[in-house]
This record gives structure tokens, C-alpha cells and sequence, in this order.
């Protein structure tokens, strides 16, 4: 599956859990802020002195962290953990015929089914247990037979609740080794949750359209059939949907022939039969019963709304493009005849990879050139190619539980880079895999409440939860590392055993290191005696992430490191003693090799290693994680630090590399946040921006900086902060303009968004002035629908400026134009503005619409409009007070809304600029009070507090010393 698209521009991390944090609250509360600030100065200085001094650390050891509490802790009331089913009947085959009741005079929103399961016993037994929830089956139509179709009794059947298990009792015994066939008839709702059998709507021509479609993962085939609803339990599907006669169905596999069979009962009705699928997983399973038009390219075909279906072209094109791509890259044909991929107006997750028929929210799949940023399209790419690797790594060899999710959605989280890189090489995105993906979880994943990535789940509220960005970013990160450690030609090849030999079956995340060990040692790239297991283990089952800690020796050309976990906040009380197997890579001002991604050696899950390689003399710069393969932040000692900052100054920034430009900027910050490097060393890092040009190093810079920004906002610093910033910029603004030329890299058209979203909300003159300009040309022209002066790219920056610095009439225009929108990439940038005005009552009654049916804001996007009120400096306070005030309204709308997002999202959007003790505590008096609703967001919510309490503590570290570089940096430039 695939991801709502992250809001989150800058992310404001901190640390600490729920408990720690209340603990807290009362020393703080009776502390005087001098004392603070003498205590905090105090403890820097220690941080300081340890790391001048070197101190030597242990490992912890493996057995002293509890790994079920680890995901407990989170947890207030205790889940049903042992849900799965018994292992004694198995699926072999399903015909499923299904009746949805939404069309015409009799729609009442259920469907009616039949299903008929083939059935292995594989132990005696006098029971069938399978999945159903919110189905109503009619028990005295269920049967079983024999091997030889014999009846056999059916005693009775009861019901599971809790684990949500359908069980059939019977007469006699099943025995082991035979086959029987189970019937059951029953019907169930078509919900408007986004989950299971669902129902959707579109407006086309005044009238309204009904969609049947589906979402499954993770555990909701069983709300649209009684069926085995395990990953694990792969059986062959016989689908049949009954659909009015001018609609169109479509399923995983193809239809058996185009003679459709009438309906009885329902004139006007035929039967679509689709032929038997491969073996596969129950959540895989989907189909779609609309009116939809159609574009195909020989057997791939894209469907979507008649009016929609022109912005349907790109992924035409990139679809068939990167699935050949994949055919490569796997080494495996394309398993299944044909390929579907159906853009809905209604869909919780950004996309679902089902086996043969793709479902995708409309701004994941639909693209319309000049209208839609360039950003969307380059969004449809990547989720197309995210779906599409999933097709092999996910469908054709499937997880055999949830626990190794981690490893299905980091895997494509990973390749669908590659398959972007293959189709649109002038990208660049696999430099921008750096900041995206591991620049990004790296603030999450240093975090006391992040998990670990492998984690043991059972309940579906746990499956749920960990569809996180741990997973898919982090996942994806460490696959990387693991590409490049391994070499690519073992990575490859390893793959492709792995995946030959489970076609069609589950595996484990330990199958996938076997076979990776085996080959890694066939080319001798690991020793005999180091396998791939240990080596991911570190990283799989150990939350965090570690910083190495280099302090060179120069007379000898040596250098030590260490390596401890990182957390960003430097009050934390969780152990740092954890180590990792680190593959070190490193080059240096004499070599400047930054090809060579092997490692030159390791670090064997022990504290500290020393390299003796190095150049004598203090005048040669060295920089450890080549191009940051490697899944871990590095420190150095001060003198380092001014070589490298010395380089980045120099001509063509010392030929370092540009990712490793990116991963200074980012590093330095983060260490200085982390209290681990002096803030003057990471800003002076900072001060090369002057002459950078290139987009990935502006992007981690601009991330780091964002951070600052929030904090300083609302303090007289900022002034200087501004100056700052603004002759940082002052050369790359000139340089892209704000101006689009025809034919630009995509790079440049992204660098002139993010330069131009901050010249503008800095407050440059003329950004501002020139984004109101346009916006009012629009405002003024005469059919603003069809007519848009402002350049697709530019949306975002100029909408934004425009609502914020405009009033009622600016933002009541933009809500006309959201609600006459026909795109959907378009109208998700409006909700976003929208959220930029300044005006309290304008926001109130926005996130008011947002939780109101009807308003005309659908409810996948409401935490959207949370996400873009809470971004906003002057709608903090007003998402989060609406949020404490209104929680019973806002729960019942969003918490049945489609599993995933739900309040998971909202909280995680509700990114507090809280900055100040008071906010602080009204956020965890409302956490504390409405523990008991969270549920999947639990772990949301925990992280929330923890970076509210981080940003508390570092205003009153940091504010002062940073007030005072910036006064001097502004005054003596
Ligand atoms: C069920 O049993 C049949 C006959 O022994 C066998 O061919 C088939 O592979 C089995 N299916 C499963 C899912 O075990
Ligand atoms: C819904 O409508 C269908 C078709 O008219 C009918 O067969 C079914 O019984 C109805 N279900 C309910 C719950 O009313
Ligand atoms: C099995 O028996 C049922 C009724 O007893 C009958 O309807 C069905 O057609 C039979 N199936 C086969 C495969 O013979
Ligand atoms: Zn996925």
C-alpha cells in the first residue's frame, strides 16, 4: 500500500513518552527559568566535555531490552494478541458471486454473496473457523461436503466477536489429508468507510454516480466474504459481481469471456464471471463495479471518472514503462495477463497494490499537464512504480504475517525509486531518496517513542498502527544500505533466488536474508562467518539509529569512532548504548573518491573501531558515509569540522559530493539540535549556502532551517533570523527567478517552489507582491474556472501569499474554485491554502466544514485541512484548541473513516509549533484525557508530546546563543 502524500514539509521532532513527560511537568513547573537556562548550559557543557574527552561506551546487551514492552508501553488497555487462525483447515480455492444493491430504485447499500471455499484439513477436526465481521450470514443456508461430495452435518455455528472468527461446527470429523467444500450465503453493508466492500460517489453531469470498489489490506477481505483472512493463506479466486448493464466491472484477473449471463430476478442485470487467479493472499483480492471510461496500451488499462480520464495519460505511459522496467530488475515476467489501475474519488490509503487491478486515490494516479504541479506528477510516478514493484515483491512472494510489513513496504518503498530513475532519469530521485526518505525518518526514528521496525502484532488496531513512516521510510532506507554493503550485483541476485523459490508462497523476513547470505558468500562479499541476519538485526530489531563519533588523530593519520544511539533530545533518559553493525564508508580532501559505496570496514555491533588509513597533518578533510549509504549520522571533532566547512567554501565546495553537502547541512543541525556539536559550528556549516545552486543540498538546509524558524517565530529573533535567511537566498532567488522558462529541469521547477514559499513567507517584497498580483488577476478574470493566470508550479506559493496576506473575499473565491475543481491534485493545493489565512474566524469555520458532512470537503481530506490550519504560525493555537473543544465531534466523523488515516494522521499533523510550557501541558492533559479514544493513534499522540516537550526544552537551551550568532552573522555581513 501506499501512503496519503506526506504533508509534512519540516518535521518537529522531540522526545519523550507519555509518562516521562508527566513526571516531568512538575520540575519544570517550579523551576525559574535562569536556573533552567544555567542547568541546560551546564548540561551542554557536559555533552560537550564527553565528547572532547572521548568517552567509551559499552554495548548493551541483546537480552537486557524487553521487546514486547517496547510496543506495549504505548498501549492503555491490554489487546487480544492471539487472533490468528487455527492451522487445522486451509484454504485451496474460493468462488466468490457478489450482488451489490446500489443502483437503480431498489439501492439500499448491501450487497448479497455466496461464497463456496475448497477446503485442505491438515488435522483432524470437527470445526471450520474463518473470518467475517460486519457480515450477516444465514446460517441455515451454510453447508460442507465431503471429498466425495457427501453432506456432511453442519451441528451448529458460533460466532468469535473479539477475534472476529465465523466457526462451523460438524457432525463428524474432518480427517486429515481430504478436501471438503464449505457454502455459505450471506449479504453485508456497501459502507461509506473506505474499508472492505465500500461505496463511493462522483458528480458527472448533475448526477450522481455510485462506485462499488475495495480496500482489503490489511484485514478487511472479511468484511466483503467470509474467508481465511491470513497473508499467509494464499488459495486461487473465482470472482463473479453481478452490475446493471452499462456499468463495468473489473477484478484481478480478466473477465472469461465477453458474453455476459442475465441476473435472475433483476432485469437489466448481467453476471461478470473472471477467470480462476494464481494463488494469493486474501487482502490482495479487489474489484471495482462503476461507469468509468478507459485508456489502454495493449493488456495495461487506466480507468477514472469520464471527466478525469484524459489526466490519466501519464500514468498510461509510465505504467507499462516502469512494469517492463520491473520485469528486468526481478528477472521474473510479469505474472498475471493483464493490468488494471482505477483512480477513485474515494480511497483512505494514497494506493493499493491489489494483484492485477491497482486502486489509487486521484491524485496519486491523475495528472493533468499545466494545471497539476510538476511535484504531482512526479507523485504519480513514484506510486505507480511503488505498486507496481509490489506486484513481485508483496503479491507473487508474500509476508507470511504482518510482523515483517516492514520488509514488504521498505522493499517498495526502495525500488520505486529505481523505477522512477528508469523512466525519468533527469529527476534526479534517487538524490532526493536522501532527503525524503532517510533525512526524514531519521527526525522520527530519533525519537524515545519510535519502534523498532519489526515488531510482533496480532490485533488489527496493531496492524494498523504500523503503516507508519518507521515502516515504509525507514524500511526503505536500510534496504538501500543493505544494496550498496551488499554490492548490487549480490543484492540482485540474492533477490531473485529468494523470489524464485517462494513464487506464489509467503516468507519471512529470514528467508530473504538466507538467501541474500547465501549469495553474499558465494562472492565472497561477507565472511564465513557474518550473515545478512545479523547484520539487519541490528537495524531491524533495535530501535533508533546511531551516530559515529570520529575524533581524528593527526599526527598518526588515525582516527577513532564510536558509535551511540542518536536522540534528539538531549535530556533523554533512554540508554544510548546500543550498537549496530555499521558499514563504514569514508573518503577524504587526498581522495575524493565518492564512487566506491563497499564498505572499507565495519563496525561489528561494537562500541568503538579505529582506522589507520587516513592523511597525516590537519589540513585534509575527511567525511565518513559516502554519499549516505549508510544509515547512520556522523560527528567529528572541531577541527574537522572547520576543513569541511573550509571546503564547502572553496571552489566548487571542495569536490564534495552533493549528496554528502546535503548530509553535512543535515547532520550538523541535527547534532546541534541533539546538544551533541555547537550551534555555531552547525550555522557556520550553514553559511556556504551563499554560492550552493543545487536543489537536494537547499532541500536538507531548508528542513533543518524550518525547524529554527518555528521556534523562533513568535520571538523577537526573529528579525535577525529573516536578515539572515534572506542573504543566504539572495543569490539562488536571482538565480531561479520567479519566473517558469519552457522546458526546465524538474529540479530547478521545485527549487524556484521552495525558494520562492520561503523569499514569500519571510516576507520578500517582491515574492509577495508578485504572487498577490497574479492571484488577483485571477480573482479578476472573467471565467476564473477556465481561465488561471497562475502558473501550475507556482500554485502553491502564490495561493498561500495570496490567502494569507488577502481576507473573506480572497478565501471565499478560492473555496468556489476548490469546490468547481475537476482535479484533483488542484483541489488537495487549495485545501492546503486555505489554511493559510490569517484569520481566526476563517479558520474555525474551515476546520468546522472539514468534520461536517456535506460541507463540500471530502472525508479523506479532513486531516488535510487539519495538517494545513496546524502548519500555519497564526493556526496552531486554533487547530488545537478546536481540536481539545470539538474532540467528540471530530471523533465520531473521522475514527470510522477508513482505518488508516483516520486519527493516526490528525494527530500526527497536529504538529504543535508549541514552543511554550503552558501549550505543552494543555497537550498532555488532553492526551492523558482521551487516552481511552486514541487507539491506533496511541503511538501518534505519544510522539506528538515528545516533540512538543523537546521543542519546550530547546527554546530554553537554545534561544539565547542562537539570537546571538545571528545578531553577529547579520551585523558583520
Ligand atoms: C489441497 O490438497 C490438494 C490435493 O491434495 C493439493 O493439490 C493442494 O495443493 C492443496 N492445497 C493447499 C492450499 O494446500
Ligand atoms: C436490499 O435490496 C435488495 C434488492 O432489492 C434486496 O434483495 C435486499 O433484501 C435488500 N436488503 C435489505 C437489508 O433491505
Ligand atoms: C454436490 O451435491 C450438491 C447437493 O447435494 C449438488 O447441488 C452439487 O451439484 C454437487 N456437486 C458436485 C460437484 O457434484
Ligand atoms: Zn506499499
Amino acid at each position: 500500500m501506499s501512503k496519503v502524500s506526506p504533508q509534512t514539509e519540516s518535521m518537529y521532532p522531540a522526545d519523550f513518552t507519555m509518562e516521562t513527560a508527566q513526571k516531568r511537568k512538575t520540575r519544570y513547573q517550579v523551576s525559574q527559568p535562569v536556573a533552567l537556562a544555567l542547568l541546560a548550559a551546564a548540561l551542554l557543557a557536559i555533552f560537550l566535555s564527553g565528547f572532547v574527552t572521548y568517552k567509551v561506551y559499552s554495548c548493551k546487551s541483546e537480552d537486557s531490552r524487553n521487546i514486547s514492552n517496547e510496543l506495549k508501553k504505548g498501549h492503555t488497555t491490554a489487546k487480544l494478541t492471539d487472533v490468528r487462525l487455527p492451522t487445522s483447515v486451509v484454504p485451496d480455492s474460493y468462488l466468490v458471486k457478489l450482488v451489490p444493491h446500489l443502483w437503480g430504485e431498489q439501492s439500499n447499500f448491501t450487497f448479497s454473496g455466496f461464497v463456496r471455499i475448497k477446503v485442505n484439513v491438515t488435522e483432524e477436526t470437527s470445526r471450520i473457523t474463518l473470518h467475517s465481521n460486519n457480515l450477516n450470514i444465514s446460517k441455515e443456508l451454510t453447508q460442507v461436503f465431503g471429498p466425495n461430495n457427501e453432506t456432511i452435518t453442519v451441528t451448529s455455528q458460533s460466532r468469535d466477536e473479539a477475534r472476529q472468527f465465523h466457526i462451523i461446527h460438524t457432525g463428524s470429523s474432518l480427517k486429515k489429508g481430504l478436501s471438503y467444500t464449505v457454502e455459505i450465503t450471506f449479504d453485508g453493508i456497501l459502507n461509506d468507510l473506505l474499508q472492505g466492500f465500500y461505496r463511493s460517489s462522483y458528480q458527472q453531469d448533475n448526477e450522481t454516480k455510485w462506485i462499488a470498489t475495495t480496500q482489503f489490506q490489511p484485514t478487511d477481505a472479511r468484511q466483503a466474504f467470509p474467508c481465511f483472512d491470513e497473508p499467509g493463506l494464499k488459495a486461487r479466486f473465482s470472482i463473479s459481481l453481478a452490475r446493471p448493464k452499462k456499468l463495468m466491472a473489473v477484478s484481478n484477473m480478466p473477465k472469461t469471456n465477453n458474453i455476459s449471463e442475465p441476473v435472475e430476478g433483476m432485469p437489466g442485470w448481467e453476471w461478470d464471471h473472471f477467470e480462476e487467479s494464481v494463488p494469493m493472499s486474501t487482502y490482495l483480492v479487489a474489484f471495482v463495479i462503476s461507469e468509468f471510461s478507459r485508456m489502454d496500451n495493449g493488456s495495461f488499462s487506466v480507468w477514472s471518472r469520464r471527466d478525469a480520464i484524459k489526466q490519466a495519460e501519464y500514468a498510461l505511459q509510465v505504467g507499462p514503462a516502469i512494469l517492463k522496467y520491473f520485469e528486468k530488475y526481478f528477472k521474473i515476467p510479469y505474472p498475471l495477463p493483464k493490468m488494471d489501475m482505477v483512480a477513485l474519488p474515494d480511497f483512505a490509503a494514497g494506493a493499493m497494490e491489489n494483484w492485477g487491478l491497482i486502486t489509487y486515490r486521484e491524485t496519486a494516479m491523475l495528472y493533468e499537464e499545466g494545471v497539476s504541479a510538476s511535484s504531482s506528477k512526479q507523485r504519480v510516478a513514484i506510486v505507480v512504480s511503488h505498486e507496481l514493484a509490489h506486484q513481485w515483491f508483496g503479491n507473487l512472494v508474500t509476508p507470511s504475517w504482518w510482523t515483517d510489513l516492514w520488509l514488504n513496504e521498505g522493499f517498495a518503498t526502495y525500488v520505486e525509486y529505481l523505477g522512477v530513475d528508469a523512466v525519468e532519469p533527469s529527476w534526479q530521485v534517487l538524490e532526493q531518496f536522501v532527503v525524503d526518505e532517510i533525512q526524514n525518518v531519521f527526525s522520527l526514528d530519533a525519537l524515545e517513542s519510535s519502534h523498532q521496525i519489526s515488531i510482533e502484532v496480532g490485533h488489527p488496531d496493531e496492524i494498523n498502527e504500523i503503516f507508519d513512516r518507521i515502516s515504509y521510510h525507514k524500511g526503505a532506507s536500510i534496504i538501500r544500505m543493505m544494496d550498496h554493503f551488499l554490492t548490487n550485483k549480490v543484492f540482485s541476485k540474492g533477490l531473485n533466488n529468494y523470489l524464485q523459490n517462494k513464487a506464489y508462497g509467503s516468507a519471512t523476513q529470514n528467508d530473504l536474508w538466507d538467501a541474500l547470505t547465501e549469495q553474499a558468500h558465494n562472492d565472497q562479499v561477507l565472511d564465513a562467518s557474518t550473515t545478512v541476519a545479523e547484520i539487519m538485526n541490528t537495524w531491524t530489531l533495535q530501535t533508533g539509529f546511531p551516530v559515529l563519533s570520529v575524533k581524528r588523530n593527526y599526527s598518526n593519520g588515525s582516527a577513532l569512532i564510536n558509535q551511540t544511539r542518536f536522540l534528539i533530545n538531549p535530556e533523554s533518559k533512554t540508554s544510548r548504548q546500543d550498537c549496530w553493525w555499521v558499514p563504514i564508508t569514508y573518503t577524504t580532501a587526498a581522495t575524493k573518491d565518492f564512487e566506491s559505496t563497499k564498505p572499507k570496514l565495519w563496525m561489528k555491533k561494537e562500541p568503538r573501531v579505529e582506522v589507520n588509513d587516513l592523511p597525516k597533518g590537519d589540513s585534509d578533510w575527511l567525511i565518513m558515509n559516502v554519499q549516505e549509504t549508510g544509515f547512520y549520522r556522523v560527528n567529528y571533532d572541531k577541527r574537522n569540522w572547520e576543513l569541511l566547512t573550509k571546503a564547502l567554501n572553496s571552489a566548487n565546495f571542495g569536490g564534495i559530493h552533493v549528496i554528502n553537502r546535503a548530509q553535512l547541512l543535515d547532520d550538523s543541525m541535527s547534532l546541534a539540535r541533539a546538544g551533541l556539536l555547537d550551534y555555531s559550528i552547525a550555522l557556520g556549516v550553514t553559511k556556504y549556502l551563499n554560492n550552493e545552486l543545487e536543489y537536494t543540498p537547499w532541500k536538507s538546509a531548508l528542513n533543518a532551517l524550518g525547524f529554527i524558524d518555528s521556534m523562533l517565530v513568535r520571538t523577537a529573533a526573529y528579525a535577525n533570523f529573516k536578515a539572515y535567511m534572506s542573504n543566504l537566498m539572495a543569490r539562488i532567488y536571482e538565480e531561479t527567478g520567479s519566473v517558469e522558462m519552457p522546458n526546465e529541469p524538474q529540479v530547478t521547477v521545485y527549487k524556484r517552489i521552495r525558494i520562492m514559499s520561503w523569499a514569500c513567507s519571510l516576507g520578500h517584497q517582491e515574492c509577495v507582491n508578485h504572487s498577490i498580483s497574479t492571484f488577483n488577476q485571477w480573482l479578476k478574470s472573467e471565467n476564473p474556472d477556465k481561465n488561471n493566470p497562475v502558473p501550475a508550479n507556482l500554485k502553491s506559493v502564490i495561493y498561500c501569499t495570496a490567502i494569507k496576506h488577502g481576507g473573506q473575499r480572497e478565501w471565499d473565491f478560492l473555496w468556489e474554485r476548490y469546490q468547481k475543481s475537476n482535479v484533483g491534485s488542484e483541489r488537495d493545493l487549495m485545501l492546503t491554502s486555505l489554511g493559510c489565512s490569517r484569520e481566526i474566524w476563517l479558520l474555525n469555520r474551515y476546520l468546522l466544514w472539514a468534520v461536517t458532512d456535506g460541507s463540500g470537503i471530502r472525508k479523506q481530506d479532513c486531516a488535510r485541512v487539519f495538517g494545513a490550519v496546524s502548519m500555519n504560525v497564526a493556526g496552531s493555537t486554533v487547530a488545537f484548541n478546536f481540536l481539545r473543544d470539538e474532540w467528540d465531534r471530530i471523533k465520531s466523523y473521522v475514527q470510522k473513516s477508513g482505518g488508516f488515516g483516520g486519527l493516526a494522521e490528525l494527530a500526527d499533523l497536529l504538529i504543535p509549533t508549541i514552543t511554550g510550557q503552558l501549550e505543552y501541558q494543555q497537550l498532555t492533559e488532553f492526551a492523558t484525557k482521551r487516552a481511552s479514544d486514541l487507539g491506533p493513534a496511541t503511538r501518534a499522540v505519544e510522539q506528538t508530546i515528545e516533540r512538543a516537550q523537546a521543542n519546550v526544552n530547546w527554546m530554553k537551551r537554545n534561544a539565547r546563543n542562537i539570537e546571538a550568532w545571528l545578531e553577529t552573522a547579520v551585523s558583520g555581513s
